[in-house]
């Protein structure tokens, strides 16, 4: 018999709609961008496999890299050194070190609802209990200080935030952090702050929680600013204390992250703003079509998202979202039932626009046929 801790675990909603997908069906279910990761990237990690980065590295990740993650950083935190920084395999193993790190059986961890699906399980195998707060679609995705006093209590050890925001494209205003900051001061919590969309804003700017005192830990991943999803490579940037103490964590998750695609991101750091930028044109693009088609769709309402590469629709027919993402795969089209996300996202479905225009063109259509014989079976009800 395996341990309840694993028992406990669900498998993920996104998981759940892409395996039992049918062959050709259309991938709107997964963040995933459709580009590739800059041609420099590519032959410097060729390069490094020919040249003998074949092997262990430092735990915490290669010097250079982390210095020049630590510059990165240095414009809102001067006293940003490289000690702050962890490269990682990709940001979920960034967020499992820090829950591991951090939460005790017994403490309890605020996550937001709708939020990514590892929040509350990494919560849970820490032995911690999640406790959700709401980021309501009728207040911008964007939560509500007064429902997060209610929310904490002396057991409260860490607040999870997500900005920009899988699944709601909520990006919060630099008044949110604030705020947000302020409140994880007054009850001593530290701020799991989960960045990994922040080159992926269309409406305002990315604040980060990163270097506003001593209580947040960034997690970040070149997953998706690279368009290097598969190559399971992230960091970390938190106090260097704390740093130290995940940095154990991280060494008995992975040993160290990958030598030869470390090697490769620190050659192509310099195209990076190229990269993300036409990327961000891209999306921003596909957001535009994806939002008006969605808003014309009988039964459906899709708020703008501000940043990463989500549409979070409403819909009003009369199924849940779970049964509405069923009957989208048997069409062939591969969605996420927003209550794979909370509570809250009940009555939503997410769609990546990461996904090739025809995709996108081809989903839209399988999904507006759906939208039309739903709400022709509501007005009938
Ligand atoms: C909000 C958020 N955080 C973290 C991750 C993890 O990404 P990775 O482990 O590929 O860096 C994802 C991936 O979809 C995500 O959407």
């Amino acid at each position: 018999m395996v341990a309840q801790r694993v028992r406990d675990i669900e498998i993920s909603g996104i998981r759940r709609m892409f395996e039992a997908a049918p062959p050709g069906a259309v991938n709107l279910g997964l963040g995933e961008p459709d580009f590739e990761p800059p041609a420099i990237v590519i032959r410097a990690l060729v390069s490094a496999v020919h040249h003998k980065m074949n092997h262990y590295g430092p735990s915490a990740g290669l010097t250079a890299l982390r210095e020049k993650i630590a510059d990165r950083y240095r414009a809102i935190d001067p006293d940003v050194g490289r000690e702050n920084v962890i490269i990682t395999a990709g940001g979920s193993e960034g967020l499992m070190a820090c829950a591991l790190a951090l939460y005790d059986p017994g403490d309890e961890v605020l996550v937001p609802d709708p939020g990514f699906v590892l929040y509350a399980p990494h919560a849970r195998i820490a032995g911690a209990t999640p406790v959700a707060y709401s980021l309501a679609e009728e207040k911008g995705f964007l939560p509500d200080l007064d429902e997060l006093e209610r929310r904490v209590t002396p057991s409260t050890r860490a607040i999870v935030v997500n900005s920009p925001s899988n699944p709601t494209g909520g990006v919060f205003p630099k008044s949110v952090v604030e705020r947000l900051l302020a409140f994880a001061d007054r009850h001593d919590l530290t701020v799991v702050s989960d960045e990994v969309y922040d080159e992926m804003v269309y409406e305002g700017h990315h604040v980060s929680f990163a270097g506003k005192g001593d209580r947040a830990v960034v997690v970040n991943s070149f997953s998706k600013m690279f368009a290097m999803t598969g190559w399971r490579l992230g960091f970390l940037v938190a106090p260097r204390a704390l740093a130290v103490e995940i940095n154990k964590v991280h060494y008995h998750l992975v040993a160290c992250p990958s030598t030869p695609a470390q090697a490769a991101v620190l050659a192509g750091l310099g195209a990076l703003h190229e990269a993300t930028a036409a990327m961000r044109t891209e999306f921003q693009a596909r957001r535009e079509l994806i939002v008006r088609e969605l808003n014309v769709m009988p039964g459906m309402r899709c708020v703008p998202p501000a940043g990463a590469f989500y549409a979070f629709p409403r819909f009003t027919w009369p199924v849940t979202a779970y049964a509405a993402a069923g009957d989208l795969l048997k069409r062939g089209l591969i969605t996420t039932p927003g209550d794979a996300f909370g509570r809250l996202g009940a009555r939503h479905l997410r769609l990546s626009f990461a996904a090739s225009r025809p995709d996108l063109r081809r989903g839209l259509g399988i999904l507006q046929e759906y939208a039309a014989e739903m709400h022709g079976r509501r007005s009938r009800a």
